[in-house]
Order: C-alpha cells, then sequence, then structure tokens
C-alpha cells in the first residue's frame, strides 16, 4: 500500500473494556483516511469517546490495535503524539490562569515560535472563530461564555495546523447560528489545510454538512454503517440506523445537493405558466445553488417556476418543484447499496 492510501488512524479489532467491566467497544475495525472529515455518530453510550480517546491514548485498548500514521500507538511516547494530533472536546480544558491568548499560543509556545509568528497566528485563528481579538485575547477563560469557551478551544487545536485533529463535540455549546457559521469555517480551513479529521458529534446535520464519510455506531462501538453522508442519508444499511437519520432524511438530502444545468429547464418562465399577463416570475436562483434553498425559494415563486442564472447573471432557464424531485433521485440512484456500505473486513 501506498503512503498516499495508507489510513491516518487505523483501528484493528480494537475492545475496550473499562476496569469495572464495561465493554465501551467490543471489536472496531475502522480506517480514517488522509485528508478525510470522519464523522463517528451514534446514541450516548454506544463508544465514540472512547474510540476517539484511544487515538491519542487517553484510553488504552484492552486489546487489538490503534496505528497512526503507520505506527502503533502503544510504543510511542504520549506526550509526542498528542504534539502532532489537535485535540478538541466539549469541555475544552483551558488553562484557566492563561489568557485567551497564552491559551491558543500553547503550542507554537512549547515548538518555540517566534512571537511575531505566534501573536498574528492567535489574531488570525481568534478572528476565525469569531471572537474579536482586541475584546477577547487578554480574557481569562471564567471571564468567556461556554460557546465563546469552545471556540476559544477549536482555535488552539489549530494553532500549529496539525495534521490530524481529534474533536468530540466540538461546537455543542455554540448557538445554532455561531454553530453553524464555526462549521462552515472549519470545513473551509480543514479542506484548505488538508487536515485529517475524527469528529465525534450527537448531531447527525453537523456530520453530514462536514463529513467526508459518516460511521454510524451502536452500542459497544458496533459499527451499523460506514457511508458517504448521501449513501448514509438514501440508504441506510440497518434499521438502527433509520431511525437514528430519522425521517427528514429527503428534507437533509436536499441541503446536499446542488442545482445543475441538467435540473434546469429550458426557455422563458412566462411561457412555461402558460403566457398569462402576469409575469410569472421575479425571484431566481443561480446553478450550483443548494436544492434546499431553490425549494425554499420554490415554495414562494409564483407558479411556472423560478428563473435561473449562471455564475454571470446570464438567464438559463427555468427550475420547477418536478426538477428539483428529479434532482433529488438522480442524487439517490448514485448512492446504490452495498458498495462501502458496510464496515470494513
Ligand atoms: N472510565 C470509565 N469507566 C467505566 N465505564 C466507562 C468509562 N468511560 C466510559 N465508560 C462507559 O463506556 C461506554 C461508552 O462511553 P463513551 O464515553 O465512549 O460513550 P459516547 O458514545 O461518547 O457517549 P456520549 O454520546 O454520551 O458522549 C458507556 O457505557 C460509559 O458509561
Ligand atoms: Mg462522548
Amino acid at each position: 500500500m501506498s503512503d498516499a492510501a495508507a489510513p491516518v488512524i487505523r483501528y484493528e479489532r480494537v475492545r475496550k473494556e473499562y476496569d469495572d467491566g464495561t465493554v465501551a467497544v467490543e471489536e472496531l475495525d475502522l480506517d480514517v483516511r488522509t485528508h478525510e472529515l470522519l464523522a463517528l455518530v451514534g446514541p450516548s453510550g454506544c463508544g465514540k469517546s472512547t474510540t476517539l480517546r484511544m487515538a491519542n491514548r487517553l484510553v488504552e485498548p484492552t486489546s487489538g490495535r490503534v496505528v497512526v500514521e503507520g505506527e502503533d500507538v502503544a510504543g510511542t511516547d504520549p506526550v509526542e503524539l498528542r504534539r502532532r494530533m489537535g485535540y478538541v472536546i466539549q469541555n475544552v480544558g483551558l488553562f484557566p490562569h492563561r489568557t485567551v491568548e497564552q491559551n491558543v499560543a500553547t503550542v507554537p509556545h512549547l515548538l518555540g515560535w517566534a512571537r511575531d509568528r505566534t501573536r498574528s497566528r492567535v489574531t488570525d485563528l481568534l478572528e476565525l472563530v469569531g471572537l474579536a481579538p482586541s475584546t477577547y485575547a487578554r480574557r481569562y477563560p471564567h471571564q468567556l461564555s461556554g460557546g465563546e469557551r469552545q471556540r476559544v478551544g477549536v482555535a488552539r487545536a489549530l494553532a500549529t495546523d496539525p495534521p490530524v485533529l481529534l474533536m468530540d463535540e466540538p461546537f455543542g455549546a455554540v448557538d445554532p447560528v455561531g454553530r453553524r457559521r464555526l462549521q462552515t469555517e472549519f470545513g473551509r480551513i480543514r479542506r484548505e489545510l488538508g487536515t485529517t479529521v475524527l469528529l465525534v458529534t450527537h448531531d447527525i446535520d453537523e456530520a453530514v454538512r462536514l463529513a467526508d464519510r459518516v460511521a454510524v455506531f451502536s452500542r459497544g462501538g458496533h459499527l451499523e454503517q460506514l457511508a458517504d453522508p448521501v449513501r448514509l442519508l438514501a440508504r441506510p444499511a440497518t434499521a438502527m440506523v433509520a431511525d437514528f437519520v430519522g425521517r427528514g432524511g429527503a428534507v437533509r438530502l436536499l441541503g446536499l445537493g446542488r442545482l445543475e444545468r441538467a435540473d434546469v429547464v429550458p426557455g422563458d418562465p412566462a411561457a412555461a405558466v402558460g403566457g398569462g399577463a402576469e409575469p410569472a416570475v421575479t425571484s431566481a436562483v443561480a446553478l450550483g445553488a443548494p436544492l434546499d434553498e431553490v425549494l425554499g425559494a420554490l415554495a414562494t415563486a409564483p407558479p411556472g417556476g423560478l428563473r435561473v442564472h449562471d455564475d454571470a447573471g446570464a438567464g438559463v432557464g427555468v427550475v420547477t418543484a418536478e426538477s428539483v424531485l428529479t434532482a433529488l433521485h438522480r442524487m439517490t440512484d448514485g448512492a446504490h447499496a452495498p458498495a462501502g456500505t458496510g464496515p470494513r473486513r
């Protein structure tokens, strides 16, 4: 296997039984690939955090192996291992006696970065997570809200662009609007930097928005399905997954799909409505718009459809509710099971 294809994190028949006899993970085989964001979802207590924490040796497996960048973690120095892998948790673990700025600069300090470089990096990161440096840099963690603390935790984990990030409910305490913004920003920088991410979340919407692949766990770290978001929503492999994904699967799919040229009916919208006296279409959407947005705009558009324009603003035709449905079918037809749905064996 070439290096490019080698997984960044590999779980090989991993089992974790805690001292009191609780079996958190029975026998897990799972690969996290280079540059991907793999989301781990599942009900409370199914073994997500345990799985994540075995990657940086905060938890030791009872049997089996966890291999990070080709190396069995059992033989690595935990401190060195954690320096290579950013770690963000729900209750952040900020240093209470250090300011926000000092917290974010923790790893740059350890690595001996120059002052100016550290300072400009901290400023960029605080802006990125939506905390104005002039207001927040000198505050202490106890002077922040829970969501603000969490954002500092995200900034701190990103400070040195670690190749691998482990994230456990990293956006959990952030309000819905801030959360969405943070997700979008985070998704953008992750793609830019090519960071490999293992993300634990309760939130299936967050998982399908951010992830390249989603692993659904049931109790005991049992892998119910491993698939890309469209396939997961369109073709849940088991009743448990269908239940977890919920009835909103099709609606969530709309959020992942984009309006393509093939979905557009060429021609003039006024003609489509039968040439009535009323100008049929006043609003418009762009090619490439998310399908949920298109459907939303259709809901308030006059009958006959919605005008579609390209990047340059030139009209290319109309979109109707029917064409949104066709687009949805195109997505789900492309998601034939079972390739990639089952756990790796
Ligand atoms: N230190 C421990 N000792 C004993 N049992 C533990 C320990 N830590 C976790 N467990 C148990 O292991 C199981 C898996 O826990 P884990 O924290 O991995 O779940 P989770 O999927 O992250 O849940 P949540 O979504 O609630 O965070 C649970 O039954 C939990 O009670
Ligand atoms: Mg957990």
